[in-house]
């Protein structure tokens, strides 16, 4: 798809589509949309009187061969109260624009920026919303909707003297955006087609690409260093783990600067293993790779947008599978940390290989952890799909984060993790126990969990568990893997 910033005039742009969002207040028609309704001869107002147009959020309102403007069409699209319009909303305003259009097989398109939003961050947004609705989740299908793609978008209403900064915004728009997709092929998956394995080989090749450093860490490897939280997940079937390990490096370096540790949970398959899952939904268990697929795409988007941070990114990979060989409820492991665990659930298992992915990152010198996991159905009990769950042992560093899911446009929450639930996770046999006892509040205890393990590094957990994939898709996103926390992490990193 391309996408362009377009200066001229939008009443002389020839495209298939006009498309305009429109706010809910008393009068919608205002500014750039009174001009095109007196030059239309004042059948926006109309429409806007009789009610039929009211500029709720994701109202569509289709005109075909408008008067006073060359494109075929004009649509406008509803983009609910100004004072609500933010980075969320307007992504949301013109991915399902796109996506509108591309179902009614149109394919070239402009989009109008109304007279306040013409600044970088406005075309970066409008760049990642048009990539990523411009993704289907079909593969495997041989009638693919891919192939109807939306083919040519042009950005209007910038003028010439802006025309820099929005193709500044632009560019890292698509780079972000296409990083998003990335994650999602990869969350997509089938366990079948996406071991630990070749998910490395995958990370492998990206990483090779993109110019970043990598190392991956075999089974060998992994017993070398006793990951023995990540080994006893791995033991319960045939795939062999893998960690996956990518290092991005800022030229001109200095001494004494932050080193972020993205640490992503890569389970390509969680049947439970002996604390089996019910068989109702356990197709979706393939998405359990989710958090370290993120932290792929963040890798990806920030080899080509350099951020002045270095970053180690660490991904420890197996599937957590039902066997003769399997852990068993009451086992007692041993983490690459030291620490003894009780392992109480065989189903908890992310947070396990959580644990010595972090102490690796620690001995490569970290100096903050961010780590994002599927990691708990209590998240999604807490949160649904709406809002991922944030955890931080260090509240700027947290505050920092949540802006940047702000101005990234995704929803997060932040959650407790204060020492009065240590006690859920104290060990009877081992050190700690990977399950709280019976007190409720599932996605604390397994932050708590990880916590144990990043000592005083400032650490945040991002529990993408309900926001992670999508089950029905959305006027703006297609079903499937969503590439939740891509965003909010690249610009994190962009603001060191
Ligand atoms: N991968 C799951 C969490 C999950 C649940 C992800 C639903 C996506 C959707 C995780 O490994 C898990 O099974 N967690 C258990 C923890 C429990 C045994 C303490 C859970 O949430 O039930
Ligand atoms: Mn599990
Ligand atoms: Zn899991």
């Amino acid at each position: 798809m391309q996408i362009t910033i377009e200066t001229k005039p939008y009443a002389e742009l020839e495209t298939d589509a006009l498309v305009s969002y429109i706010f809910e207040e008393p009068d919608p028609v205002q500014g750039q949309l009174d001009e095109i309704d007196r030059a239309g001869g004042g059948l926006l107002r109309k429409l806007a009187t009789s009610g039929e147009v009211s500029g709720k959020m994701l109202e569509f309102t289709l005109i075909h061969s408008p008067a006073g403007l060359k494109a075929g069409r004009l649509l406008l699209v509803g983009a609910g109260k100004r004072e609500q319009f933010n980075g969320s909303t307007v992504r949301k305003v013109a991915g399902a624009a796109l996506r509108y259009l591309k179902a009614r097989s149109v394919k070239k398109f402009a989009f109008l920026t109304r007279e306040k939003d013409l600044t970088e961050d406005f075309a970066q947004g409008l760049a990642e919303a048009f990539v990523v609705s411009n993704f289907e989740s079909d593969k495997y299908k041989t009638d693919k909707k891919t192939d109807k793609a939306t083919e040519r978008v042009l950005i209007a209403g910038y003028g010439a003297a802006q025309k820099a900064a929005a193709e500044k915004g632009l560019g890292k728009g698509r780079i972000i955006g296409e990083a998003q997709n990335f994650t999602r092929d990869l969350v997509n998956e089938p366990a079948n087609k996406l071991t630990p394995k070749i998910l490395a080989e995958k990370a492998e090749a990206m990483a090779k690409e993109a110019g970043l450093t990598v190392e991956i860490l075999d089974e060998k490897k992994i017993a070398d260093l006793k990951m023995g939280a990540l080994i006893s997940v791995a033991q319960g079937g045939p795939e062999p783990p893998r960690v996956m390990v990518l290092t991005y490096t800022p030229a001109n370096l200095k001494p004494d600067q932050p080193v972020i540790g993205l640490v992503g949970k890569a389970v390509t398959f969680d049947t439970g293993g002996i604390s089996i899952k019910p068989a109702d939904g356990m197709e979706k268990m393939k998405y359990d790779m989710a958090g370290g697929g993120a932290m792929l795409g963040v890798m990806r988007a920030i080899a080509a947008l350099k951020p002045k941070v270095k970053v180690i990114c660490v991904v420890p990979s197996t599937e957590n599978m039902v066997g003769g060989k399997a852990q068993k409820p009451g086992d007692i492991q041993t983490a690459m940390s030291g620490k003894t665990i009780e392992v109480l659930n065989t189903d908890a298992e992310g947070r396990l290989i959580l644990a010595d992915g972090i102490t690796y990152a620690k001995q490569l010198g970290v100096t903050h952890i961010i780590d994002a996991a599927t990691l708990t159905g209590a998240i999604v009990v807490a949160l649904s799909s709406i809002n991922a769950g944030v955890f931080g042992s260090d509240q700027a560093f947290t505050d920092k984060l949540l802006a940047s899911a702000k101005a990234a446009g995704e929803k997060m929450w932040q959650m407790p993790v204060d020492e009065d639930y240590r006690e859920f996770i104290k060990g009877s046999v081992g050190d700690i126990q990977n399950i709280g006892s019976g007190k409720g509040g599932g996605a604390i205890t397994g932050a708590m969990f990880i916590k144990e393990f990043t000592g005083d590094t400032p650490w945040i957990h991002l529990d993408i568990a309900g926001t992670a994939w999508n089950d029905d898709q959305k006027p703006w996103l297609a079903k499937g893997a969503t590439g939740s926390a891509v965003r909010t992490l690249v610009h994190l990193l962009m603001t060191y």
